[in-house]
């Protein structure tokens, strides 16, 4: 049995590219030898220098002791042949993301390294089943998907192939902790869990658009300033590069056999084609000067009418919150059951449309306005028109939504607005991972939060939404598109009406 704590582990590492040189940092400061190899000359050598110079300079700013990033830049041997990794109890290879290279890589490593040496793959995109499948021993070898910069992305996936044998997966969970890293568990899946997780945010995001719901700026600004996304998703999108992030939109829906849930936009191809690539080119959905993107002007807030107001807020519980907004503002508050025939009428939907909620409520569409305060009134707010929905009464409503300087952005009429929506997508697509057994519910969370930098893992936040919210905006999407990808996960749908919480395992 592996010791993967054992004081005299030596670890190979097999491409000391981007990755390899992050794996091989984490490793050294644990105390770990770790054996480079590259295929191309000088390239470990240089991984050496590399890794060296970012230890001391992690001893530079007080992180370490000048004498252990001393030691650990020690623990770093480049060898200049695949021979030299006879030794090793544990090899991760890093090399190019290719199938063929990666299986044959490992059927060379296995006439090389001892009968008890564990083959790790970092690979992002292939399936471990496959590189596996070269070897004489599949059973030895598993998934160990970190991600970069790999000193900072505290998180690695360990990935059981078809034939991964029982105590390789423990033996890398056990050596991810020693390196100070989060593991999670996931089955060998297209995207494994954090990229599996990862494709509401962007594909929802692009279907608004295409929608015509908004603009990318103002879908950008909804999720960041209202629902509290550290970037939008069109901000990353342009980050990423679109020659990254399309072809991996188009991979996963691929791999999952064209499930609509991924289903990537012609949006993107487009602008694939077009060259506006991203931040790498200056230009993308921003512009970017000097790597700096270019802010987007916003719409000014009208100077529009006072009118009485009448507000339908019951279903949300954001009755007092818009009363609040209507009082400090001055404004007249309309108790009428009815509205009067000069209100605006305010209505405050979960999931539903403008028009649907303002046609169930019996209120005039044409002064109808939606509010989405899911993520508190003091955060920016959304307000939704229907199709006819008159200016006058739309600038109204900005004018007193806006009326304690909270920003607010104008959107067409979409159910469940900008935020409800994406966020259902992202919840519903994490209760799907573990409704397939990818991941456990707590595993998914902790791998969303720290690969995607998300304010809460998704199931979570789905539990702080509601569970029965979640259900209810996508059965609302559901029906107002007809769209197969917005039907709710069995995961989700059962939870939400059993009223527990999305991280209730099935024992
Ligand atoms: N860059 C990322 O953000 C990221 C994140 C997670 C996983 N990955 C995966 O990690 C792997 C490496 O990615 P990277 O970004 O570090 O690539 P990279 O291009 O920076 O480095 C790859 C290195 O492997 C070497 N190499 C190629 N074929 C080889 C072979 N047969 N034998 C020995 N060395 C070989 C190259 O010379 C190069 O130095 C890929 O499988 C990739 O999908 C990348």
């Amino acid at each position: 049995m592996l010791d993967v704590n054992q004081p005299g582990l030596v670890l190979g590492i097999v491409g000391t590219g981007t990755m390899g040189r992050g794996i091989a940092q984490i490793a050294a400061q644990s105390g770990i030898t770790v054996r480079l190899f590259d295929s191309r000359p000088q390239a470990a050598e240089e991984a050496r220098a590399n890794v060296g110079a970012m230890l001391e300079s992690l001893a530079a700013k007080g992180r370490m002791s000048v004498d252990e990033a001393r030691a650990a830049t020690l623990r770093l041997q480049p060898v200049q042949s695949e021979a030299e990794l006879a030794g090793c109890h544990v090899v991760v290879e890093a090399i190019v993301e290719d199938v063929k290279a990666k299986q044959s890589l490992f059927a060379r490593l296995e006439g090389i390294v001892g009968p008890d040496c564990l083959l790790a793959t970092n690979t992002s995109s292939l399936s471990v089943t496959a590189i596996a499948a070269g070897c004489e021993r599949p059973g030895r070898v598993g998934g160990f998907h970190f991600f970069n910069p790999v000193p900072l992305m505290k998180v690695v996936e360990v990935i059981d192939g078809a034939r991964t044998e029982a105590w390789v997966s423990p033996a890398l969970v056990a050596l991810a902790k020693r390196m100070g890293h989060r593991p999670v568990r996931a089955a060998d899946t297209p995207g494994f869990i954090v990229n599996h997780a990862g494709r509401g945010f962007g594909t929802e995001a692009l279907r608004i658009l295409q929608e015509g719901i908004a603009s990318f700026d103002e879908v950008d600004r909804i999720l960041r300033e209202a629902a509290g996304f550290r970037m939008g998703p069109f901000e990353l999108l342009d980050l990423t590069g679109l020659d990254v992030s399309h072809p991996v939109m188009e991979s996963v829906y691929e791999q999952f056999y064209q499930e609509p849930r991924f289903r990537p936009s012609y949006l993107l191809r487009q602008r694939l084609a077009a060259g506006l690539l991203g931040r790498k080119v200056g230009h993308g959905f921003y512009s970017h000067e000097g790597g700096k993107q270019q802010p987007v002007s916003t719409p000014a807030v009208p100077h529009g009418e006072r009118r009485p107001v009448w507000v339908s807020a019951d279903e949300t519980g954001w009755r007092d919150a818009l009363r609040n907004i209507v009082t400090a503002a001055g404004w007249t508050w309309d108790e009428g059951q009815r509205p009067s025939a000069e209100s605006l009428c305010l209505v405050a939907p979960l999931g539903r449309d403008a028009t649907t909620t303002a046609l169930a409520l019996g209120v005039d569409p044409e002064r109808t306005v939606a509010v989405d305060l899911l993520f508190g009134p003091e955060r920016r707010r959304t307000a939704m028109t229907t199709p006819v929905t008159r200016p006058a009464f739309l600038d109204s409503a900005l004018t007193l939504l806006a009326a304690d300087g909270t920003a607010v952005s104008r959107i067409h009429d979409s159910a469940g607005f900008v935020a409800q929506r994406v966020l259902a997508t992202i919840v519903n697509i994490a209760c799907d991972i573990a409704q397939q057994r990818i991941a456990s519910p707590e595993d998914i969370d902790a791998a969303v939060t720290l690969g995607l930098g998300y304010p809460k893992g998704p199931l979570a936040w789905g539990d702080a939404l509601g569970p029965g919210r979640v259900l209810k905006t996508l059965e609302a999407l559901h029906i107002a598109t007809g769209d197969p990808r917005y039907r709710a996960s069995p995961w989700l749908s059962r939870r939400a009406r059993l009223g527990v919480s999305l991280l209730t395992s099935e024992g």
